[in-house]
Formats: C-alpha cells, sequence, structure tokens
C-alpha cells in the first residue's frame, strides 16, 4: 500500500541575537512544533515557540538553505526530508513503506512547498529511511533498510525529472547517509550491523563504485559504560560485558557532518550516534575527524555513551554556529540535550538538557 508524504512548509522568524541560537523540534506523534533557544554564554535552554500544527504526526523535520523555512513530515511514517542546497531547492521526501516511492516537491521563491513533481522510484521490497544529496544536487541517494540496497538517481532541476541509475545490494540495513561536499564519499549507517560503511564514489557519473571502509560503531572491550559514567568489571554483569560485541541489543541510526564556519571549506567532524534497544543501556555517539581536502575519515575521535538509550531517536543536529556543538534528541525519556566537544575534540559532553512532553524525533537548528 502507498502511503502519501504529507509536507507542510512553515515560514517561520525566530529572534537573531548575538550569542543566542535557536533551533525547532518535531516529534515521533502528536501535532506539536517547539522552538528552542539554546544561549551559547549560560548554556540555558529554553523554549520560545510551543506551536500545534494541523498534522496527524510532525515526525522528522528539516529547513531549506536560507534557514528561513522548517519542512515537517504530515503522516505515519514519513521518515525524511532534505531540501536542495541549490535553487531552486527543491524538497525531497520518503515515506518508509514497502514500494513507496520518494516524492520531489517543488517550492516557490519564498520556499512554500508547491506540488510533486517525480517519483524517486525504488522496488516493490523496498523501504527507503533515508535520502541524501549530492552538493551539486544532481544526484539522490536512497538507504533502503527493507530493500537492502543504496540507490542512485540523478537529478535534472530544469525539467524536474528523477532517472534510476544504480541499485547497490548492501547487508545490515543501509538507513540514513550523507555524500561529501568535496563528492569523493557517500558515509552510510548500516543499522542492524551498527556499522558506518564507507563507499567511493564517481563525482561525475554520481555512480557508487566500491566500498572504501567499514567501521564499527560499537565499543569494544569488557567494560560496561552506564550512563556516563566508567564501571570497573566484575562477574556479575557478564551479560552487560559481552553485551557490547553483541550488535542485537542496539540499532544505529544517524550520520551528519559538522557544519563548517567559513565559506567554501569543509566540514572537520563527521557524527554517528547508536540507539540501545533496551531502555536500561545507554546509546552511543561517536565523532570521526575527516581530512578537510578528501573528505576521507583519519581517525575516531570518540566513541561515548549518550546519557539514555535514545528511544527510537537518539538523532543528532550538529549546530550551525560552530562545529564544536551539536543536539541530541532523545525519544526514551524525552528530552533534547546540547553537547558540545571538549578540548581537541577527544571527547563530547552534554551541557544543556531540556525535558519535553512527547517523543522528538530530530532537531533543526536555524540560525
Ligand atoms: C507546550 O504546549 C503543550 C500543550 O499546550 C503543553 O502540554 C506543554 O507543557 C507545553 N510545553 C512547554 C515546554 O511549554
Ligand atoms: C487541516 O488540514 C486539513 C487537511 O489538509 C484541511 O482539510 C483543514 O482545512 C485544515 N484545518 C485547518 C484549521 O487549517
Ligand atoms: C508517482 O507514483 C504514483 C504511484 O505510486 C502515481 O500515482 C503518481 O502519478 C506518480 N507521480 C508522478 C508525479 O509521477
Ligand atoms: C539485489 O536485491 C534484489 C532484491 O533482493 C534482487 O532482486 C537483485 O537481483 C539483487 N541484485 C544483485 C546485483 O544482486
Ligand atoms: C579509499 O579512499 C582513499 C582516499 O581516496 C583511497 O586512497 C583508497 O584507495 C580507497 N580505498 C579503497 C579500498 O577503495
Ligand atoms: C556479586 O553479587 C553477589 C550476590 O548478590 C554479591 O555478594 C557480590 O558482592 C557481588 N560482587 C561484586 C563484585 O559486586
Ligand atoms: C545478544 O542479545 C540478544 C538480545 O538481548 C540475546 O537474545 C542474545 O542471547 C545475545 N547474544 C549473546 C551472544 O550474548
Amino acid at each position: 500500500m502507498m502511503m502519501a508524504l504529507g509536507l507542510l512548509g512553515v515560514l517561520l522568524t525566530p529572534p537573531v541575537l548575538g550569542q543566542v541560537h535557536h533551533f525547532y523540534s518535531g516529534f515521533m506523534s502528536g501535532d506539536s512544533l517547539y522552538g528552542v533557544e539554546f544561549n551559547e554564554q549560560s548554556s540555558a535552554l529554553s523554549v520560545f515557540y510551543n506551536g500545534t500544527l494541523n498534522v496527524s504526526s510532525s515526525k522528522w523535520i528539516a529547513t531549506d538553505i536560507s534557514q528561513k523555512n522548517v519542512y515537517i513530515a504530515d503522516g505515519d511514517n514519513v521518515n525524511y526530508i532534505v531540501s536542495a542546497d541549490t535553487a531552486p531547492f527543491t524538497v525531497f521526501g520518503a515515506p518508509y513503506s514497502a514500494g513507496c516511492p520518494g516524492q520531489v516537491i517543488s517550492v516557490g521563491s519564498s520556499g512554500t512547498l508547491e506540488s510533486v513533481e517525480a517519483n524517486i522510484s525504488y522496488s516493490s521490497d523496498s523501504g527507503v529511511h533515508g535520502l541524501a544529496l549530492s552538493a551539486d544536487s544532481r544526484f539522490i541517494y536512497s538507504g533502503d533498510d527493507m530493500g537492502g540496497s543504496i540507490w542512485t538517481h540523478s537529478y535534472n532541476e530544469a525539467t524536474n525529472t528523477v532517472t534510476k541509475l544504480q541499485r547497490l545490494n548492501v547487508s545490515g540495513n543501509p538507513r540514513h547517509l550523507v555524500v561529501s561536499p568535496q563528492a569523493s564519499f557517500v558515509y552510510v549507517i548500516l543499522e542492524e550491523n551498527n556499522q558506518l560503511a564507507v563507499f567511493n564514489r564517481d563525482s561525475t557519473s554520481g555512480l557508487l563504485t566500491g566500498r572504501n571502509k567499514t567501521l564499527s560503531l560499537l565499543p569494544t572491550g569488557t567494560t560496561r559504560i552506564l550512563f556516563g559514567r566508567q564501571v570497573q568489571s566484575d562477574a556479575n554483569h557478564s551479560h552487560f560485558y559481552s553485551a557490547y560485541s553483541n550488535s542485537s541489543l542496539y540499532w544505529s541510526d544517524e550520520v551528519k557532518f559538522s557544519n563548517p564556519q567559513e565559506e567554501g571549506k569543509y566540514p572537520k567532524y563527521l557524527f554517528a550516534t547508536i540507539r540501545s534497544r533496551t531502555s536500561t543501556d545507554p546509546g552511543f555517539v561517536a565523532a570521526f575527524a575527516l581530512d578537510i581536502t578528501t573528505g576521507s575519515i583519519n581517525n575516531r575521535l570518540f566513541l561515548i555513551p549518550t546519557t539514555a538509550s535514545g528511544g527510537a531517536s537518539n538523532s543528532i543536529s550538529p549546530a550551525i554556529f560552530s562545529e564544536e556543538y551539536f543536539t541530541i534528541s532523545d525519544a526514551q525519556n524525552n528530552f533534547i540535550e546540547v553537547w558540545k566537544l571538549g578540548e581537541d575534540a577527544q571527547t563530547a559532553t552534554s551541557i544543556a538538557h531540556l525535558d519535553v512532553a512527547d517523543s522528538p524525533a530530530n532537531v533543526v537548528w536555524v540560525n
């Protein structure tokens, strides 16, 4: 059965102040949208907008490159939205349902949604959970969790047409993905395998030309890490020690670049998050240092527990005002935190915590 992808464009004007930043949060269920202010000096978080939308479920949200519009998925399992960074700033959406195509939605000059112009077609066994565009918006990459594939389609902005180019079968449940802005790599979260897979990409044809490497997103060793504290091993916790090599206790979810602060510069970091399937064990956040010339991974900076399991979310949203801050959304205990990288990015800590009434899906920073 096909599922309708409803997208609602909301034009928002948050207050703009010096060291004060703003983001919006969508929710797994319900009809609310939160606007949250983050004060960089005091690390305080406060709600400045608590709106009720005419939607059945707000779920995943996205913003455009101007940060003047927030796009909100309306409907069950409308799980991913991405807005092109190049004119005419077309919006793409993926409803997570077997055989359901993705949608290409035209926008007006102020960013308002107009109409569905084309489908991004997959296979009847496909269920796409993540979308990514190349920096030039000429290629669309889809993480097909149900169909075990990564799809490449070309997109023609002038004619609003989409052409299927490649289906690459990849085991481990490809979920969310990003294309390096330098163009040579696509980074893919393998949800079930708890791995980050790196694919080589031909920037002219857009095709994926093979796997470059695969990195584990789980700790190794025998020390149970309990909600931010390192606990000495002892015989009474053998279940938890072995849990770290037990991938079935986790499901990885998100991959995002940090946002470079100077025009023409490339990201320094790649972040990934891992959800725990139990409420009693934390999820994880990982950071990798990137080679800023090629976009390849130099090394892993850290892999540390989040402050709760993450529930169905644990999504990460790197700040747009700095490469050192990001949010984590927790849908188990229902909160949003702001985290900050430590000295030379060897670790990160939660510096601000906001409890919310419902389960947050993801957030988008607007300034
Ligand atoms: C937002 O509004 C809802 C419904 O009016 C309310 O239940 C909730 O407590 C409010 N949240 C905040 C942080 O003000
Ligand atoms: C809410 O959305 C529905 C469906 O899109 C529409 O028919 C209805 O008029 C909207 N209601 C309001 C109050 O905007
Ligand atoms: C997209 O595909 C659906 C069937 O899945 C079809 O009804 C619709 O007309 C298509 N839309 C476009 C713009 O091609
Ligand atoms: C990829 O997977 C699909 C669905 O299982 C299958 O039909 C197709 O033959 C596979 N392609 C390759 C190249 O293995
Ligand atoms: C991975 O990418 C690096 C950087 O471009 C390249 O030097 C290396 O040969 C690639 N490895 C594989 C296995 O493709
Ligand atoms: C392990 O559990 C037993 C029984 O509850 C207890 O007596 C013992 O002190 C525990 N060992 C450690 C190292 O905590
Ligand atoms: C891994 O975890 C699953 C789910 O809790 C459990 O059923 C399985 O026995 C565990 N496997 C090992 C080797 O501990």
